[in-house]
């Protein structure tokens, strides 16, 4: 298998003959280090005027509600040591509730939800807290092997401090029976999956509305979060 990332413990290797389309894009030659110019060394500016009120809730984006099971996702990003990360933008997107993209190129024949876009964003807070509102996503087959199904996931996107600082993962949900005939999910070293799955969170539901999931995400160290590559541009 060939990797070039520098911890091979937490993340996924970017060629993995179980997840067959790794094979055609993962990179065939050393990675050549190219020097920081402006592109690279300047953020995107995100002032809170750039985001609208409901942005972070994926239940209240169009005129009736998503179908679905109601959940709080939440959780903090950290630096390795446990500092909080602030000021982050945060992206998810989603399938819906039957575990249907609305996207060009998936059309398994699960429906659509007219009221259910399935993105959301957010800007962590001075504690690195962020917090969505959302519906919980239906598992959904992909064709990578017979009778693949992904297990029910939420996509996450984080931004750093530069356009070239940017990871993305997946959380998962607690006690999937679909975890171990998935290869994206077991691409993760298997010391590092349990940081991708999220944890039912009690004291978080909010009562008679919705359920609570908690997921940290931790940007480096011995329990980093495992990251994708960030040109994953399926919808898998
Ligand atoms: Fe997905």
């Amino acid at each position: 298998m060939t990797t070039f990332r520098d911890d091979t413990a937490s993340h996924p290797s970017l060629d993995y003959p179980g997840y067959k389309s790794t094979a055609l894009r993962h990179p065939k030659q050393p990675l050549i280090a190219l020097p920081h110019r402006l592109t690279e060394v300047t953020a995107p500016v995100l002032p809170e005027s750039r985001f609208g009120e409901l942005d972070h809730d994926l239940t209240r984006q169009h005129d009736g509600e998503p179908i679905g099971q109601r959940i709080i996702v939440h959780g903090h990003v950290k630096e390795d040591d446990g500092r909080p990360v602030p000021n982050t933008l945060v992206e998810v997107w989603q399938a819906n509730a039957g575990g249907r993209y609305r996207h060009q190129v998936d059309n398994w024949p699960s429906p659509l939800d007219p009221n259910f876009s399935g993105g959301g964003r957010t800007i962590t807070d001075d504690h690195g807290y962020f917090r969505f509102l959302t519906i919980r996503p239906g598992a959904y087959p992909w064709r990578n092997h017979p009778n693949a199904w992904r297990p029910a996931h939420i996509h996450f996107s984080l931004f750093g401090r530069a356009f070239t600082q940017r990871l993305v993962t997946q959380m998962y949900f607690p006690d999937d029976p679909l975890f171990g005939q998935d290869p994206i999910f077991t691409s993760i070293p298997a010391a590092a999956r349990h940081r991708a799955i999220s944890r039912f969170s009690l004291d978080r539901t909010q009562d008679n509305w919705a359920l609570a999931f908690e997921w940290d995400i931790v940007l480096r160290g011995t329990e980093q979060t495992p990251f994708e590559t960030d040109d994953d541009g399926d919808v898998a």
